[in-house]
């Protein structure tokens, strides 16, 4: 049993990791930010609290997204490890995790940072849409759909989706966001001995292969 953090600012390509490591090796995705827009589609209570602060690309409080976390390493049936996907983001969310872990008798295997240039990302993720039935991620120039209006995994039609956080300004204020406040984290995990470094420019193939070799 393995469990891993992908840590890496927005565009950086954690999602699209995660999803692969998944499907190959059984683990499970824990991604604060699919379950937060999760939230947000079933308006919920806390779908509806979080709908502006997520808009604006600002961080959801600690207390929020530690109490997701709890619920899924709590509840979930889970042989293979976990997948950390856009969580911890601050330094009071990475000492939860490590207590939350503790509490369930598992610890923490490696924490990768993806690292990616800042021109690079917007281009990343002003072009990306996903298909809402499947979750399957696309890029409008990098990894456009065979039909346009037809997802290549499940044949769903006109299901393409576009975030709403997904535009000039809020990326500002969420690469702002990840400077301040989760940026810090690399030096924490150094100083556990847990970093790896892995350049997010790459085919996502050459990158998988990359964090294969250190889950080997
Ligand atoms: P979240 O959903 O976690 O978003 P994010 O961290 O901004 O990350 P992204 O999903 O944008 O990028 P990614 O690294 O997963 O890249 P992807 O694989 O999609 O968080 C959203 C919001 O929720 C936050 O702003 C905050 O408000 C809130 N939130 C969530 N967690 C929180 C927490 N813990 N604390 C507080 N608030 C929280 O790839 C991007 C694009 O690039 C895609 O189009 C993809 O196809 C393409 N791509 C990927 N890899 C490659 C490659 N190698 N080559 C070419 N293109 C590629």
């Amino acid at each position: 049993m393995k469990n891993l953090i992908l840590l890496g600012p927005p565009g950086a390509g954690k999602g699209t990791q995660a999803r692969n490591l998944c499907e190959a090796f059984g683990f499970v995705q824990l991604s604060t930010g699919d379950m937060l827009r999760e939230a947000k589609k079933d308006q919920s209570e806390l779908g509806k609290k979080v709908a502006n602060i997520m808009a604006r690309g600002e961080l959801v409080t600690d207390e929020i997204v530690i109490g997701l976390i709890e619920k899924k390493l709590t509840n979930e049936e889970n042989s293979k490890g976990f997948i950390f996907d856009g969580f911890p983001r601050t330094l009071a969310q990475a000492d939860a995790l490590r207590d939350l872990l503790e509490t369930i008798g598992q610890k923490l295997d490696h924490v990768v940072e993806l690292y990616v240039d800042d021109e690079k990302l917007v281009q990343r993720i002003i072009g990306r849409f996903t298909c809402s039935s499947c979750g399957e991620l696309y890029h409008k120039t990098t990894k456009p759909p065979k039909n346009p209006s037809i997802c290549d995994i499940c044949g769903s039609k006109d299901t393409f989706n576009y975030r709403q956080d997904d535009n000039e300004d809020s990326l500002k204020i969420r690469l702002l966001a990840y400077y301040r406040d989760t940026s810090p984290l690399i030096g924490y995990y150094h100083a556990h001995n847990k970093l790896r470094k892995v350049n997010g420019l790459g085919s996502v193939d050459e990158i998988q292969s990359k964090i294969r070799n250190i889950l080997s």
